[in-house]
């Protein structure tokens, strides 16, 4: 924690056009209901709300009730009545330089095209489409068109492999898969259909599989079951007109897996309503979005960043995003400065990780580029270090842009504590709570712990863009975020953090079994089932160690079957299997073959005893150990 400040310069505070954070937080907190009424009525509504908040049955809590919208209508058919119909929408670019453009007038029209094409197929308002795709326009459509005819989408990270695809689609009951041959990173193609393939062999749920072209690879698609986008979309079927939905605002907008801490993810559910004004507030004021912004969002669709900062939250603002598919640092470390430089890029939100990872090859490669188009960064997944702040703020942004570090979560929908532009910032800190929330670092008990002493996030109320309920498993999602302070209706977050003497909140981490691994989120269970899963393991456990880019390196420790003794040949084995079964993201750093691991009487391994050892750190308290 440091008190040094950053203040934002007199030109940032000139422009800025919430000048005064405290009077519009004190109202948003005295007439939360009033502030969130007044940020829905920028929208378009079929029909109003009869009531803002109905609170009658906590922690199921419902937003802008007896509301008639769908996230579409604001996010691309009110823009076809203005000017802005011809403004960029989307611009794309791959790791290999291709370009592609749309209006949103050309996005409208491709939204409509998939939204047939999954009519046709079946789809119907209420189903959960799968998307499993690269990181392409055509998962933008997808997307947009699985919500305007009232489908719900459940998009499965690119870089998650069979068992984490299968896993989901079987969970969602999903009828209907869409899909890519491949995408391309370092050069190289990446394969996604073998992986669809094997996962709809796993999981026999899906009827259709609908697949776009995109690398152009050779690949296995089994008749009356597969097909190619292109040839759907010439039939006349993929009419280019399509209707708009109406649905309630509570209506299932979409469900996204997320790590939790059994190895069975949890599906999140967001909603038509609350979701559109949340995310579309928080953006448009915590960024200080204006007209001409060019916005770049360098996260990939297939989390929850994605879904609310580089699809809904932008669309509705009408900006214009910047979408890039491939690596960072491919084929040279300037790839992304080249980006901004070409496309005079205004705000770029990205990771931690992704900051440390262009750190390391020193400032020449950024300096090479004029970055001047810059006016606002910012930072989400984990906690920013003081050092890659710094980096970012200096070199990247010239000491000229302010640092917007979001915290929030899967759950959450949208930001829940960050700064403004006009916030005077300290490295490493989200700073204050958006507008709406009062945040709270507790004991056990639910009492604000001390100042500056460690506790729990919680958040102290409603907000309109929070997670519905865990799909098909309402108890669960009652007890997992709602349960520990029932009494007094607050959320638990599962991170710690810290307070300092002027209001600052610092998030240390996750206080559960969540890994945060590159800014990507991973339960500790779900690797070590993977493990499980390969024969020669009979036990196994996988805990996070510090990593200088990634943040936390996955290291594991297993017992093998037995008879079997390791060796370096079964290490990378089982690193490659748990690659196969969850993704590259879920690799371990290592493979430790042990003879037993520490657990408690009634079982539970003790990772935080195997990080301790790990770290050469104090045991702590060891009386629940077996042995
Ligand atoms: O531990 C916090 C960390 O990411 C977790 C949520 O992960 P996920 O649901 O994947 O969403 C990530 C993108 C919103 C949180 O519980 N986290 C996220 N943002 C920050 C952060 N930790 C510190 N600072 C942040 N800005």
């Amino acid at each position: 924690m440091t008190d040094k400040f950053y203040y934002p310069s007199d030109e940032v505070v000139t422009q800025a056009s919430i000048k005064d954070y405290d009077s519009l937080y004190q109202r948003s907190i005295c007439d939360r209901e009033g502030f969130w009424a007044e940020q829905a009525n920028e929208l378009g509504w079929y029909q109003p709300w009869t009531q803002v908040l109905d609170d009658s049955k906590p922690p199921f809590y419902k937003w802008f009730v007896g509301a008639k919208c769908n996230i579409v209508h604001n996010a691309i058919d009110r823009h076809l009545k203005s000017a802005t119909r011809n403004k960029l929408a989307i611009i794309w670019e791959s790791e290999r330089g291709a370009v592609r453009t749309f209006s949103y007038h050309a996005l409208n029209r491709e939204v409509c095209q998939f939204a047939n094409v999954l009519k046709s197929m079946g789809v119907r308002k209420g189903d959960i489409v799968t998307l499993y795709m690269p990181q392409i326009p055509e998962l933008v459509f997808a997307m947009l068109a699985c919500a305007k005819i009232g489908a719900a989408h459940s998009v499965v990270y690119g870089g998650f492999s069979t068992e984490a695809l299968a896993a989901r689609i079987e969970d969602a009951n999903s009828r209907v898969l869409v899909t890519a041959d491949g995408g391309f990173r370092r050069g190289k193609p990446t394969d996604l259909k073998t992986i669809a393939n094997e996962a709809m062999q796993r999981s026999p749920t899906i009827e259709v599989c609908i697949c776009v072209r995109n690398n152009g690879m050779d690949v296995v698609m089994e008749s009356e079951r597969d097909f190619w986008y292109h040839d759907l979309q010439a039939l006349p079927i993929a009419s280019p007109k399509c209707d708009t939905e109406m649905m309630d605002s509570e209506d299932m907008l979409f469900i996204l897996y997320t790590s939790g801490t059994t190895g069975k993810p949890k599906g999140l559910i967001h909603t038509h309503g609350g979701y559109s004004v949340y995310t579309s507030t928080t953006h448009r004021m915590a960024f200080d979005i204006k007209p001409d912004d060019r916005w770049w969002c360098a996260a990939d669709p297939g989390w929850i960043t994605g879904h609310s900062y580089m699809v809904y939250g932008p669309l509705i603002n009408a900006a214009t995003l910047v979408m890039y598919e491939g690596a960072p640092n491919y084929p040279y470390p300037n790839r992304w400065w080249q980006m901004v430089e070409k496309y005079g890029v205004n705000i770029l939100y990205t990771s931690p990780t992704a900051i440390r990872g262009l750190m390391r090859y020193g400032d020449r490669w950024p300096s090479r580029h004029d970055l001047t188009s810059l006016r606002l960064l910012g930072s989400v997944g984990e906690p920013i270090n003081p050092e890659a702040w710094r980096w970012f703020y200096e070199v990247i942004g010239g000491s000229r842009c302010p640092i917007i570090d979001t915290w929030w979560q899967t759950e959450t929908g949208g930001f829940m504590i960050c700064p403004l532009p006009i916030t005077p910032l300290k490295p490493g800190s989200a700073t204050k709570p958006f507008f709406g929330n009062e945040v709270g670092v507790v004991d056990d008990a639910g009492n604000e712990v001390p100042v500056g002493e460690e506790g729990k996030l919680v958040i102290k109320n409603p907000w309109p863009g929070m997670a519905r309920t865990i799909f098909k498993d309402d108890a669960r999602y009652a007890e997992l975020y709602w349960g520990d302070y029932q009494s007094k209706g607050y959320y638990k977050a599962g991170d710690s953090a810290k307070i300092d003497s002027d209001g600052y909140i610092w998030v240390i981490g996750r206080m559960d079994e969540v890994l945060k691994v590159s800014g990507y989120r991973l339960g500790t269970a779900e690797i070590e089932s993977a493990l499980v899963s390969h024969r020669a393991v009979s036990e196994a456990a996988a805990i996070g160690l510090p990593h200088e880019v990634k943040g936390n390196g996955i290291h594991t420790y297993v017992i093998l079957t037995t008879g079997l003794v390791g060796d370096k040949a079964l290490e990378s084995e089982l690193k490659e299997h748990v690659a196969h079964e969850l993704g590259r993201i879920a690799t371990p750093e290592t493979v430790h073959f042990v003879d037993s691991l520490p657990k408690t009487r009634s079982g539970k391994i003790m990772r935080r005893v195997l990080r301790a050892r790990a770290l050469g750190l104090p045991e702590g308290d060891l009386s629940t150990l077996e042995e």
